[in-house]
């Protein structure tokens, strides 16, 4: 027998007894299921589910803007998730810890609710870590799609993805899968192709930004592979790039047909490669605004194609449901979140949306059942990338914002993205490749020595900039000095008249016009022409010099006209920070491979004007592409 003093009921065997039932209580109230990461993410998803409030609930579905995000409203309104819009950011130039500490405040906010559930951050990653300084920016999607190589773009998805995690975040709003059938549309450099083939090729950027799917795999789930992936978002569903003369948020006019044989494949190989979200798409199908269509977003997508991630809304996407914007806003709520979109982009009415679902589900116009898919969806996404077990962000990453390495990849999709349309006046003199050797060579035209222009829209900020100062690159003017032999001069005057060029003597010149930079509505055009003074650039020095003329353009532009004086044309679409990929091929340190992916008309009144169409009659057609060899030295290193 133990000594124990005379306590009775409290001896010491007795004080243990109690303790262990003490704890074993507390270990029970403390075990969460759905924060344990060995249950299954359905039986997660469940406890989780069955613990929520309606409000609760509802906060998932709700995405704000960063600008609104402070912790007090994430606490508040239980807010699910936050996004930068174009060119939102935490400070001009900001670091990725700048990035990080903005982020993990957000979060703290979210995880100090009832229940903790982590909100997900996400941004429009959609050439590279486009709003972030100093990212690594990829060509844009018009020239990638010339590449036709799968594994290019998955290798631009991995490294993406690095980027975009060395600043915190762990969601992008990429790849745009439109197929654009009009070039007049603004967002025409956002798709790869008129070819619904070279979309479908191009979604392998998704395992590359999300990871490669595990052995067993059920297809439709949404698979993110870890802390150095990121979760996509398949956009805009459905039909964004086919709208009547490319009008952007405008209404595509085609049979069920064609819809699926021409928009609709893309979709299948992104949920077939695990893509965790769906972007619906502003514009219309037939009448029908795709915010409000419930056949095609659960109809078709969730039921018939077992999509099991979410579906957001693009932004104020369901105020757009009515014409003018907002003019019925519970219509509007009613009619998307019955139509099946599970998260709202809103981004700032966020307590007018919350309180009008709200009223619209305790009224029983909008079933709880509908809010319970949405919730479901959002947290199986949020589980299976692992956000409850890593909600908050580090540094660890950091170092690969803008790496040499990414940045050589950019400079290889550059080389890969160009595509020669005419190599000297007579076959038997082509001037491409040009010789790095010579005495002197001309520089001209309005996109030279403009790395905003080169990188085009979304860059920095929404619309993109002109100037060389809004992040770090390579200007093809930089790129050409750094690739011509030490002895060749090279003199660069953006808008020389025809008196400077034939004083000067040049051996060849190099020009470099184009379009400005644009986004979405604001790029619409329906001419199509080379910004001014670019055709003067081409007048004044192809009239005296041999010249070889670089277009920067988000699409095909009006280029016939000055086509008899051009001895040599390149397309270059919108290269991105490594201008140098744009000089590698240029004097032959490598070939040019690329082959268009897009029809390029005589003129503008031929379109809309696709691959495959009857009255075909374009001034290069889709496919076209002339090749050079490289020269036998070995490329030089820079
Ligand atoms: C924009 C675009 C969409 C983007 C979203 C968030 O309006 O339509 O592509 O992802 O808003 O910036």
């Amino acid at each position: 027998m133990i000594w124990a003093p005379k306590m009775g009921l409290f001896s010491i065997p007795m004080l243990g007894f109690l303790l262990f039932c003490c704890l074993a209580v507390t270990a029970e109230a403390t075990y969460l299921k759905y924060k344990d990461p060995k249950q299954p993410v359905g039986v997660r998803i469940k406890d989780l589910m069955n613990r929520m409030t309606l409000e609760e609930k509802i906060g998932q579905m709700v995405q704000i803007e960063r600008s609104v995000a402070t912790p007090d409203v994430m606490k508040k309104y239980f807010i699910g998730s936050v996004l930068s819009g174009g060119g939102s950011v935490p400070a001009t130039k900001a670091t990725p810890e700048i990035w990080v500490n903005m982020v993990n405040e957000i979060q703290k906010g979210a995880l100090s609710t009832r229940l903790g559930i982590p909100m997900i951050y996400g941004i429009d990653a959609v050439h590279g870590h486009n709003n972030v300084y100093n990212a690594t920016i990829f060509p844009h999607n018009v020239g990638l799609g010339v590449t036709r190589d799968p594994q290019l773009l998955k290798k631009i998805g991995d490294a993406t993805a690095l980027e975009v995690r060395a600043t915190g975040i762990p969601y992008a709003f990429a790849p745009c899968i439109a197929v654009c059938r009009d070039p007049r549309w603004g967002r025409c450099y956002e798709s790869y192709s008129e070819d619904h083939k070279i979309v479908q090729a191009m979604t392998e950027i998704i395992p590359g930004l999300q990871g490669n799917l595990p052995a067993k795999y059920k297809k439709g789930i949404p698979f993110v592979a870890g802390k150095n992936k990121i979760a996509a978002c398949a956009k805009h569903y459905v039909g964004d790039g086919g709208t009547t003369n490319g009008i952007n948020e405008n209404n595509t006019v085609i049979s069920l047909g064609g819809l699926l044989s021409i928009h609709m494949p893309a979709y299948y190989d992104s949920i077939r490669k695990g893509v965790a979200t769906v972007m619906v798409s502003y514009s219309s199908w037939n009448g029908k605004k795709m915010h409000a269509n419930h056949d095609l977003v659960t109809g078709f997508l969730k039921d018939k194609l077992k999509f099991r991630g979410f579906v957001i809304s693009d932004w104020q996407g369901i105020d757009r449901i009515t014409s003018p914007p907002h003019a019925n806003y519970s219509y509007s709520v009613e009619a998307g979140i019955s139509a099946g979109i599970d998260m709202v982009m809103v981004p700032y009415n966020y307590t007018e949306f919350i309180d009008d679902l709200t009223n619209q589900v305790k009224n029983k116009i909008i079933p709880m059942s509908r809010i319970d898919d949405a919730v479901r969806r959002i947290l199986r996404v949020k589980f299976v990338m692992d956000l409850f077990e890593n909600p908050m962000a580090d540094l660890s990453l950091a170092n690969q914002l803008g790496s040499k390495e990414h940045r050589e990849l950019a400079r290889e999709a550059v080389r890969k993205s160009l595509v020669l349309l005419k190599n000297g006046k007579s076959s038997n003199k082509p001037l491409l490749p040009l010789t790095k050797k010579t005495t002197k060579i001309l520089v001209a035209g309005t996109h030279a020595n403009n790395l905003g222009y080169q990188c085009g829209g979304w860059t920095i900020t929404w619309q993109g900039q002109g100037g060389n100062d809004l992040t770090i690159g390579t200007t093809i003017l930089k790129a050409i000095k750094n690739t011509v032999d030490p002895s060749t001069q090279v003199v660069y005057n953006e808008n020389p008249d025809t008196d400077f060029v034939k004083s000067n003597k040049f051996s060849y010149a190099i020009v470099v016009v184009g379009e400005p930079p644009y986004a979405e509505t604001f790029g619409d055009s329906m001419n199509l022409s080379i910004s001014e003074p670019g055709p003067s650039n081409i007048n004044s020095v192809c009239g005296a010099v041999k010249c070889v003329v670089v277009v920067i353009s988000g699409r095909p532009v009006v280029i016939q006209p000055y086509l008899p004086t051009i001895d040599a044309l390149v397309a270059a679409w919108l290269p991105g920070t490594e201008g140098q990929g744009v000089a590698d091929v240029l004097f032959g340190d490598y070939g040019f491979t690329g082959k268009l992916a897009r029809t390029w008309m005589k003129t503008v009144d031929q379109l809309p004007m696709n691959v495959g169409d009857p009255h075909y009659d374009p001034l290069f057609p889709f496919g076209f592409g002339l090749t050079t060899k490289p020269h036998q030295a070995e490329p030089k290193s820079h």
